[in-house]
């Protein structure tokens, strides 16, 4: 059991919300060996520990099959954060944090094991001399899920009297929509929703929250935003990297899967949600969920006209030459899984309809970036000469989520001379020269979060198979639909094919 580690370290142009206090909480991690645990939740807990934003008493109990004793779990926490820490850890402050903990070892279906977590929180609440909140954080391959939360329940750990219990549970929720509806059934059979904190990473990610901001913090925004002024909207979610070595799990989820039904959606639900009455959990997953039932969901003979999957071939990406999808390590021979996948959606509603919002994302193209582009409408009549104003575009509105975290907003500009000649400028906000501060971590922002019972950052049930509704009719044709699927080269825009879900004149922008 730790006491608060640090002073806090004030950055006057940072906002203190993280210095609200947090009810003193344990923290049971299953998984906690695990690739998620070592590189985002141990660094999240040691920088919320370094920002003075932990619970003024927190304690660490950490669950996986590997034998251990609390020691190497201490060594091994401590490691992983001088590994992976966005900055370099104090030693007292680390030293302090992981003081304390305690590591259970064995598999997740075994009454033992929850047996030993019972004992580790008893053990924490005697020390502090009152109840500690519980939370249980499942960071383990999905499949374990409905185990934990079966055994958390038959153990008759999801409830405690004088303190609250939360679970939080980890992507991918289910693979399909039936899954997810199960998968919730279980979950809901043995906690409230209220207790329950579905994780995308990417609802923690201070960009992706500035949509909201932008959006409704700033009068000029509204007047325009809707099917009059906006021309279309493309979200890319675009990285560089390639599947690296978790081959046994991509393979069996893909593209979209992996990102879209979780992160671009929610990207998307937050650019055209209605103003919520309130930045508090229900009126915010209320408004999403509208505009995700707003989008239908296609029919198979649709899905073509609305959607392309490719896979990575061998190419260039940084100097370095990397190979094809289907050549890397544990990839199934003929593999059919999309590595790439763009999509054409329309909310029908009376804001959006009739403007195509296009989604594409793609593991080893060009450039990592994450990035929404609102294109919005021509002039209706250009007053300039013809050959002075051959550049004017349409005006771009540009959040960028990652890197070079800002917006940007590209107008017509006259060019200094004699003549009228216009030509396209960026007016610009960059968050690194705006706020002069590094942003926390996605994981840092969504753990204290749940500490604290907040869940508007996170996905709701209704919400989860609303976003499984979309896509799941998308997997099912592709599924009838045999390989090989169409290869681009690594490095590149992206295949070809995608330009064919373009309407009009609209062209996908450069990775
Ligand atoms: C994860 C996906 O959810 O998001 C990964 O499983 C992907 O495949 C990652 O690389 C991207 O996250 P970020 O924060 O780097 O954009």
């Amino acid at each position: 059991m730790t006491t608060a580690p640090t002073q806090p370290e004030p950055n006057p142009l940072v906002e203190g919300l993280e210095r609200l206090p947090v009810h003193p909480t344990s923290l049971v991690i299953f998984g906690a060996t695990g690739d998620l645990a070592k590189r985002k939740l141990l660094p999240a807990l040691y920088n919320l520990a370094h920002e003075g934003a932990l619970p003024e008493r927190f304690a660490l109990v950490g669950n996986a099959r590997s034998e251990m004793s609390d020691e190497e779990f201490r060594e091994m926490a401590m490691e992983s954060v001088r590994e992976f820490s966005r900055r370099a850890p104090r030693e007292k402050v680390l030293e302090k944090l992981f003081s304390d903990v305690r590591y259970v070892s064995g598999s997740f279906d075994d009454d033992v094991v929850y047996g030993g977590i019972r004992d580790a929180l008893s053990e924490f609440d005697e020390i502090a001399g009152l109840t500690l909140n519980r939370c249980f954080y499942l960071s383990t391959a999905p499949m374990f899920f409905p185990v934990i939360i079966d055994a958390l329940g038959r153990n008759t750990l999801a409830r405690e009297a004088g303190a609250e219990v939360r679970v939080i549970i980890e992507k991918p929720f289910g693979r399909s929509l039936a899954e997810a509806r199960e998968l919730n059934a279980r979950v809901l059979s043995v906690f409230q929703e209220q207790q329950v904190f579905r994780i995308d990473h990417y609802l923690g990610k201070e960009t992706v929250q500035n949509v909201l901001a932008l959006r409704f913090a700033n009068n000029m925004f509204e007047p325009l935003w809707n099917r009059n002024y906006i021309d279309n909207v493309q979200i890319t979610a675009a990285e560089d990297i390639g599947i690296g070595t978790r081959a046994g799990y991509y393979d069996t989820a893909g593209a979209l899967r992996d990102l879209v039904q979780n992160h671009m959606l929610q990207l998307l639900s937050l650019l055209c949600m209605e103003p919520p009455v309130a930045f508090e959990a229900d009126p915010v997953r209320d408004e999403k969920v509208k505009v995700l039932r707003a989008i239908r969901a296609p029919t198979a003979e649709e899905v073509p006209g609305m959607a392309v999957r490719a896979q990575y071939g061998p190419g260039n990406v940084a100097g370095q030459d990397v190979p094809a999808y289907l050549d890397e390590q544990g990839v199934p021979e003929g593999s059919t899984t999309e590595t790439y996948a763009a999509l054409r959606l329309e909310v029908h509603n009376w804001r959006w309809a009739g403007v195509p919002i296009y989604l594409r994302t793609g593991k080893r193209l060009a450039r990592k970036v994450t990035e929404i582009a609102v294109t919005l409408k021509p002039v209706p009549h250009m007053a300039f000469q013809s050959e002075t104003s051959m550049d004017i575009k349409p005006n771009v509105l540009v959040l960028t989520v990652q890197p070079n975290e800002g917006v940007s907003l590209s107008i017509g500009a006259k060019i200094p001379g004699t003549r009228m000649a216009i030509r396209p400028v960026n007016m610009e906000f960059l968050y690194g020269t705006a706020f002069l501060s590094e942003s926390p971590e996605a994981y840092e922002r969504l753990i204290i979060d749940a500490m604290r019972g907040d869940a508007t950052l996170f996905t709701r049930n209704d919400e989860v198979e609303a976003q499984w509704n979309i896509i799941d009719p998308v997997i099912q044709a592709w599924s009838h639909i045999p390989g090989p699927l169409p290869q681009y080269p690594s490095g590149s825009q992206g295949p070809p094919e995608a330009d064919q879900l373009l309407l009009d004149d609209d062209r996908w922008r450069m990775i």
